[in-house]
Order: C-alpha cells, then structure tokens, then sequence
C-alpha cells in the first residue's frame, strides 16, 4: 500500500521522532496478573472470544465449489465449507442423528460428507441428504437434521467466524460494522489478492493476551530482539490510535526520516515504519517489507495456556528459487526468531513468573498504555 495513504500519521511519527519520545500518558499503571492464573476468567473470555467475529482462515485457503476446512476452537470441531453457490459456511461438525464428530480430516474438497458411524450423509450447504435405511426413521423430517450453521462472512479476503448460530443472527455483528474505521484500510491493503505462503497453529504456556501485550510496546525491541530486528526499528518512539475497539501503532525504522523527502505516493510504508494493527480481541496483522504478518491468538484448554497461529501473507506465491529464499529468509527471523524464539519465548517466562506467585501486578510505563487500554477493554467486554 502506498505511504501517502497514512500521511497524517506518518506526519506525527515524524514529529515524535524529532522530539525524541512518542505517545506518553501522564502516569504509570498496572494490570492484574493474578487474572491471568485464573480459570473462571479464562472461561469469561473464551466467551466473549465466541460472541466476536474473528479470522478462521484466507480466502484462498477454502477456495473453489467443495472445498473444505476442518477447526478446532474452544473444544468444538467446526466444519467450514464452499457451496455450489460459492458461499462459504461454516457448522458444528458434529451429525445430527447421535453427535458423532463427522469429517475426520482436516481439508479437501467434497460434495458430501458421510457420518463415520452410520453414514447419515450431507451436502455443503449443511443438508441432510442421505440416511441408509431411511424406512426404520417413520416420520423422520431431514429437512429438521441440517448441521448446526454458525455465523460466517466473507470479507477484505477472509473468513470471519462468529461461534453463534445463524438463528441467532441478529445478535451477532455485521463485520464491516465490527470493524468500522478500519473497512477502508483493510480494502485499500487488498489482502483478498495475496496468497497465504506460511500457515502454522502452536501451543504456548502463556496467557493469549501476552503476545498481544508484546506486540503493543517498543520498550523490549533493544533487549528482547537485540539479535534479531532491533537494528532496524527506533525503539520507545511509537504512536497509535484507537478505532473502535481495535487499535492501530505505528512503529519507525531507523530510515523514518527518509519519508521527509520521499514522494509518499511512490514509496511503501513498511520500508520506513512497521505498522500493527490489533483487530479486537485476537489479531495482529504486521505488515513487513514484503511480506504481511497475521497472528491469531486463542485461549487454550487450560487457565495460562494458549494457540497462537502465524499466516505470512505474500503478494504472490513465488515461481524462483531465489523468491523462495527471501520468503524462506523472512520467515526464519520473523516466525521462528523475533515470534517463536523471543515475543513468544517472553510470553512463557512472564506466565511462568505469574504461575510461581512471584508478581501480582505488570507496571506498565508511561509509553506502554496501549496494553492498558486493550486489557481494559477485554474487562469491560467480559463484563457486558
Ligand atoms: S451418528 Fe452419524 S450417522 Fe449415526
Ligand atoms: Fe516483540
């Protein structure tokens, strides 16, 4: 995307870095970890997780008439499925005659899915279409046996999954009201266009909103990234901006004062400033030079524990070894050092401090007041 569409903020990161300090608020605040050993709480979010459109997939992940794609979130299977209609949909994939789990794989491409157990058998849509010895079900209505339909939409190149069911549509959000401020971003970055070339779910022993808390701050980028991207951001210098409930922070790379002189309609932001963008309540979405970073978090099966899921988007899937390398490059420091190897890493230690009863606040700085707003917001939604 060209820089001049940020040009306000790229005006006042400039300012900032002048100045030598980025957004500050007047004081200090804490947060309370013991929440984050705390399995009534866990279970309060998982909760509000359910009740939110988030990313399930790419696009192109469930391409093409029968494609289909196998989940687990919050200890339920969910079956996302492309219609002969082209839509996409996603169920509880569980059949409706006893609840037996009904696809077994995790993706393909069908017209019919067949119950492992007695072979009840439905369509894309969700319809029952086949039960063997229909005679011994007297009165049996199949139109009465869909699989459970959950709220899906498609939009700016992804699958947002909502864990309601459709009857209850009302209730859920419309996703480009969800995302409100962001819906022009979010076209403009044409995500709809790019091709997934990196896709890995992994388990960690921290909190899910850790990472976020990482990915929130620049305090830690000359310490904690000292051996990987530090030599490229300015570190303690960053601003951001609330959107709703999501949040938008912009972080200079030691080249920033280029953009000075650059024509903003010819250069790309990601050279210059490393924006993130935190869709509420569970994805980071990084954009890189050439590449786009989305990290989806989601509370694990047990108080302290999450999943978190690194896509590495590319404007296309490269056709050269050499184009292959450089992807293969940016993955091994960014997915496996800066993420796996230290945000993540980082994550695990703080959980393990909470765990061991060794802190019952995180003092947050002045200039790391983001992760008090979005942990308040996670409150406050929770609360509702
Ligand atoms: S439980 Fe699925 S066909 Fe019987
Ligand atoms: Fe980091």
């Amino acid at each position: 995307m060209k820089a001049s569409f940020y040009q306000r903020q790229i005006a006042e990161l400039i300012e900032k870095v002048k100045l030598g300090a980025g957004d500050e608020a007047e004081a200090t605040s804490v947060l309370n970890a013991n929440e984050m050993r705390d399995d009534e709480r866990r279970q309060a979010e998982i909760k509000m997780f359910e009740s939110l459109p988030q990313i399930v997939a790419h696009s192109s992940q469930l391409q093409g008439k029968g494609a289909y794609l196998v989940q687990e979130l919050y200890g339920k299977s969910v079956l996302l499925t492309r219609g002969s209609d082209g839509k996409a949909r996603a169920f509880l994939n569980y059949c409706q005659h006893r609840g037996t789990k009904l696809e077994q794989t995790e993706s393909g491409c069908k017209s019919r899915f067949s119950c492992p157990y007695h072979a009840w058998t439905y369509d894309l849509q969700g319809g029952l279409v086949g039960v063997p010895r229909a005679d011994l079900f007297p009165g049996l209505d199949k139109s009465t046996k869909s699989l459970r339909e959950l709220r899906l939409q498609e939009a700016f190149g992804f699958l947002w999954l909502t864990m309601t069911s459709v009857e209850k549509d009302s209730e859920g959000y419309d996703i480009n009201e969800y995302l409100g401020g962001l819906t022009d971003e979010l076209s403009a970055l044409d995500f709809a266009s790019s091709s997934v070339y990196f896709d890995e779910t992994r388990h960690l022993k921290s909190d899910w909103k850790l990472p976020i808390y990482a990915f929130l701050e620049s305090y830690h980028i000359g310490t904690l990234h000292k051996n990987s991207i530090a030599e490229f951001f300015i570190e303690n210098i960053a601003i951001s901006e609330m959107i709703g409930p999501h949040l938008r922070s912009f972080v200079p790379r030691k080249n920033v004062m280029d953009l000075e002189s650059a024509d903003l309609d010819q250069v790309s932001l990601p050279e210059y400033i490393t924006p993130t963008n935190i869709l509420f309540p569970n994805a980071c979405m990084i954009a890189h030079p050439s590449s786009y970073t989305i990290i989806l978090m989601q509370p694990g099966d047990k108080v302290g524990e999450c999943t978190w899921r690194h896509m590495l988007l590319v404007p296309e899937q490269p056709t050269t070894d050499a184009a292959k390398a450089h992807y293969d490059k940016t993955l091994a420091v960014l997915d496996q050092t800066t993420y796996e190897k230290e945000d993540m890493w980082a994550s695990e230690q703080i959980q393990e401090g909470i765990n061991a009863g060794a802190i019952d606040e995180l003092l947050l700085a002045k200039h790391e007041q983001n992760i008090k707003h979005f942990s308040d917001l996670v409150s406050e939604r929770i609360a509702e």
